[in-house]
């Protein structure tokens, strides 16, 4: 598939997977794109996972046209674009590997082989040129990981973004709404280096950029501002929507009916509600709901002396990703001795700009005039 006249798709889709990174469901597969500037000198950017080496050789090979390699560009070495180049380096001996000093060690940890009479060390701002293409290297560690660096072609002004930019779901899939398969790649797998995202949008912000190439999803050609202004809603931690996302686990029905009872409320007051089941959920949609409303509220059941274990999974995702600037809300049920609220907020102790309401509704056993009149309470303090 042609970009421009130089640039060449050499990607593969995965029909195969069903959880990526070993968690993710991804029921529309996984595309791992892979990139080929065909010019003076020939580079690669990066090649794909395991499974896929032939068909990723075979489209390679399709755009050489009998041509030979220079260069194969290593922006990031987890193995669903780092697992065929052991493959690549045997069959095109000549070809140079260029990557940061970070991803040769890595390099050799996976294969055995740092390359080292082959390695073009990549610091940050170091240019190639292959003829009418210049390329910078400019470095984005822990987007997603330490070594990883992103490629801008002044030529064609487009910026190889590695990880940044990607989405879930293969590139022939009829998902066309990249917003919602993007937030949840970006909040499951980057949410918590936010800060590093932060410096890799102020470091790219300054070039011409007309097309972004992930590592993953569509190449993004149009309305750029779009994609790169919700990247900076995302890795600032602030919310993208008003909205509550009331997620709940009950155990018996009666915490069920208190979720359920305060999300009608808060519609009937005209608030936008996500209402989940977390014993239920794809766990990492209602992680991404959690960063994408401005509200949550947290309904759960006191349990073995703690908080039930599917909530207090779900709270662990969010705080380890760093989940802030948010409001929140507690529900609590407990047929002795309600602890609940208590270990959900000690559970958010680390996280920044948390504003609990000043309400917390507490249950117990069933809901009663008092927990429901608290649930109105709640509604309305949340509507404010
Ligand atoms: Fe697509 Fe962090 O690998």
């Amino acid at each position: 598939m042609r970009i421009t006249d130089d640039v060449r798709y050499i990607g593969v889709n995965d029909r195969q997977i069903d959880l990526f990174e070993g968690q993710y469901p991804v029921p529309d597969g996984m595309a791992y794109n892979s990139y080929v500037i065909i010019d003076e000198q020939i580079a690669v950017l990066d090649t794909v996972d395991i499974g896929f080496t032939d068909e990723w050789l075979v489209n390679l090979e399709r755009e050489l046209e009998g041509r030979l390699p220079d260069y194969l560009i290593i922006q990031h070495m987890e193995p669903d674009h780092s697992a065929s180049i052991a493959r690549f380096t045997d069959k095109y001996p000549l070809a140079k590997i260029v990557a940061t000093a970070k991803a040769f060690p890595m390099i050799k940890g996976f294969f055995g082989n740092d390359y080292a009479d082959r390695q073009i060390v990549a610091v940050e701002g170091f240019k190639l040129s292959l003829g009418k293409h210049n390329l910078t290297f400019i470095t984005a560690p822990m987007v997603h990981w330490p070594e990883v660096m992103v490629t801008y072609d002044e030529y064609d002004k487009i910026l190889f973004s590695a990880d940044a930019f990607g989405k879930f779901g293969a590139l022939d899939s009829e998902d066309d709404d990249w917003a919602c398969e993007a937030r949840r790649y970006y909040f499951g797998i980057v949410g918590k280096y936010g800060v590093q995202v932060q410096a890799l949008l102020k470091k790219v912000g300054g070039l011409d950029i007309k097309t972004i190439c992930s590592l993953h999803g569509p190449v993004l050609d149009d309305n750029l501002g779009y994609y790169i202004g919700l990247y900076n809603t995302w890795s600032s931690y602030m919310p993208e929507e008003d909205g509550v996302l009331v997620a709940y686990t009950s155990v018996y029905g009666n915490t069920r009916r208190a979720a359920k009872l305060l999300a009608d409320k808060l519609e009937a007051l005209g608030n936008k509600v996500v209402l989940t089941d977390l014993a239920r959920c794809e766990i990492f949609e209602t992680v991404e709901d959690a960063f994408r409303y401005s509200k949550l509220v947290l309904a759960t059941t006191t349990y073995n002396g703690d908080i039930f274990p599917f909530m207090k999974q779900f709270i662990d995702h969010l705080t380890e990703r760093n989940y802030s600037n948010r409001t929140v809300g507690l529900i609590e049920n407990g047929s002795w001795a309600p602890i609940a609220a208590k270990k959900m907020r000690e559970m958010f102790e680390k996280s920044k700009n948390i504003n609990f309401t000043d309400t917390t509704v507490k249950i117990t056993s069933a809901l009663n005039d008092e927990s429901m009149a608290a649930l109105d309470f709640l509604a309305k303090e949340l509507t404010n």
